[in-house]
């Protein structure tokens, strides 16, 4: 028989042991994309388990990017509080503007990025789940499960072409968003900066760091 995808074994392990975030749909509802690239934004300097009350709280204030469009700046400013750099905030104004200006979000990566605010990583992150593009998405967590999945020696940040070729090649053609989330929740749960929990891991057996034997020493960082 035909072992089955990285992908695949992923998926099977994410609609199991996923993380229940209140930023993601709900099984068989579509995404709301207003509340992925807000989630996106407010997850950029704070932590899942920080941002996820404040979500709450601010969806239920501003339930989609037409109510937050028509806020004042101040209130928008003053709920950010906490949240990070207020750069960020000024920026989500703007885009939430210009989303409700053009009568929704883009649908695309390259859209995606036109917006204010809108790097990389989040342009990737909100075409992925919101939409279902194949976008590559790579975050810290991706970056060292694949640098452990590959076992990858390049010190970071050198290795982080190498890393974005390894994550397209893995990526699946469909649930691309699922994927990205779940190698995000992998990264956060099992294959942790120290003492990653090999034995549960769905891709142990894919995974060249396990096989070599201290998956822990792997991303490598240069010296500062
Ligand atoms: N970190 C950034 N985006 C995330 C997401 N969608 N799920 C879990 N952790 C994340």
């Amino acid at each position: 028989a035909k072992r089955s995808s990285i992908a695949d074994r992923l998926l099977d392990w994410y609609d199991a042991h996923g993380r229940d975030l209140p930023w993601r749909a709900k099984r068989g509802e579509a995404p709301d994309p207003y509340r992925v690239w807000l989630s996106e934004v407010m997850l950029q300097q704070t932590t899942v388990a920080a941002v996820a009350p404040r979500f709450r709280e601010w969806t239920e204030r501003w339930p989609s990017v037409d109510a937050l469009a028509a806020a004042p700046d101040e209130a928008i400013m003053a709920a950010w509080a906490g949240l990070g750099y207020y750069a960020r905030a000024r920026n989500l104004v703007k885009a939430a503007r210009a989303v409700a200006a053009a009568g929704g979000f883009p649908r695309t990566e390259a859209g995606l990025l036109e917006l204010p605010g809108l790097g990389a990583y989040t342009a990737a992150a909100v075409a992925a789940i919101a939409f279902g593009e194949r976008a590559v998405v790579v975050d810290a967590n991706v970056e060292r499960v694949v640098a452990r999945l590959f076992a990858i020696q390049t010190p970071l940040p050198a290795a982080r072409p190498a890393i974005r070729a390894a994550t397209d090649r893995i990526t699946p053609d469909t649930r691309a968003g699922d994927f990205a989330q779940a190698m995000m929740d992998l990264g956060a749960t099992l294959c942790t900066v120290r003492k990653p929990r090999c034995l549960l891991c769905p891709l142990r057996e894919s995974c060249t760091a396990y096989a070599e034997g201290d998956p822990a020493r792997l991303p490598v960082k240069a010296a500062k």
